[in-house]
């Protein structure tokens, strides 16, 4: 096998890695959304006192899905991570990618385990709760992100390109990662809010978002349409001026899947309210907010990557 196949079939691996921790976070969802985080008591790495347990219930059944899906998960970092440290050399930005994944990976675990421990299960309504749950989504994110930039960077012309943050284009991609991590830390409050408090019309829940008895998590739910409407207007401007600023074909793709995906993602959105959240369209939410999420990192890293629109303009006067 040449050189150029062996990393061939790794940056292949590695897309794959990223779809299937994709699956396991939507299971995550899963979880919560049907209740089913005590399926396995209070008990963390064993379930109900077994390492193996007979699934006495739908709730254990799924909860224990969700732990064997995510061990797995593990070992195929820990795999991605081995193979990276043999082909990439020291410094090369596919082999930081891939170590950043497994301690990501680790403090998810870590995460996960905590929700158990700390009984943040079932209909548990604590503030403790809602924090944790939005702690654990900037994990999920900061997670994905570093398994999409190790694919991303697999290829040896992206990784070979300096990094360059000058004509604001670092400015605009953090602020924007920023504000999508924010919706989506304030989304996962909401999620838990409509999972514990489920409103039976949609004129109920909005007369509950709006009551001062009503409870906090509730009262939060309307957060977070504000806050992603923020978002979404600022990310299309900044995708027109990235593009501006770094005119490149890889740029412009990135820019409109992360436009399109946003603006699918809040028809999604609305959506999801009208139809009072059901699971399926919760596990939709999240599938879109985390392809949107790519689409930003992906954006980020070709337009660090891309040459400055002075210099192109040089390059085609020259
Ligand atoms: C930039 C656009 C948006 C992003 C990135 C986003 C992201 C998210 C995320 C990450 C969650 C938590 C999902 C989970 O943990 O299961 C969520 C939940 C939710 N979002 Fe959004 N959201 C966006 C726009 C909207 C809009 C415009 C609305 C409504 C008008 C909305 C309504 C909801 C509702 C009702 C939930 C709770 C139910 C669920 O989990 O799906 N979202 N959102």
């Amino acid at each position: 096998m040449t050189e150029t196949s062996r990393i061939a079939s790794f940056a292949r691996f590695s897309w794959g890695v990223l779809a299937y921790n994709l699956g396991v976070i939507l299971w995550g969802a899963f979880v919560r959304a049907t209740g089913s985080g005590a399926g396995c008591g209070s008990h963390w790495p064993d379930c109900n006192g077994e390492i193996l347990p007979r699934a006495e219930s739908i709730e254990t059944a799924i909860e224990l899905t969700h732990r064997l899906t995510s061990g797995l998960a593990l070992v195929l970092v820990l795999v991605q991570v081995g193979w990276a440290l043999r082909l990439f050399e020291r410094g090369h930005l596919a082999r930081r990618a891939a170590i950043a994944g497994v301690i990501l990976m680790l403090t998810e675990a870590a995460l996960g385990a905590g929700i158990v421990l700390l009984e943040y299960v079932a209909d548990d309504a604590s503030a403790g709760r809602a924090a944790w749950m939005a702690l654990h989504l900037v994990n999920t994110f900061l997670l994905v992100a570093a398994l999409a930039l190790t694919a991303w960077w697999a290829d040896a012309e992206r990784a070979s390109r300096a990094l360059d943050a000058g004509g604001g284009v670092g400015w605009y991609v953090a602020i924007g990662a920023l504000a999508l991590v924010v919706t989506g830390m304030a989304g996962a409050v909401t999620a838990l809010g409509d999972t514990l408090f489920p409103s039976a019309t949609l004129a109920e829940g909005l007369a509950a978002d709006a009551s001062p008895t009503a409870h906090f998590l509730v009262r939060l739910r309307v957060i977070h349409p504000i806050v992603a409407t923020g978002t979404f207007l600022y990310l299309v401007m900044a995708s027109a001026l990235i593009s501006a600023a770094r005119p490149d074909a890889r740029v412009r793709r990135a820019a409109l899947a992360l436009v399109v995906s946003l603006a699918v993602q809040m028809g999604a959105g609305l959506l999801n309210l009208a139809l009072l959240a059901p699971v399926w369209m919760q596990l939709v939410h999240l599938l879109l907010a985390d392809v949107a999420w790519i689409a930003l990192v992906l954006l980020g890293a070709s337009a660090l990557g891309a040459p400055r629109a002075s210099a192109v303009t040089r390059a085609a006067i020259a």
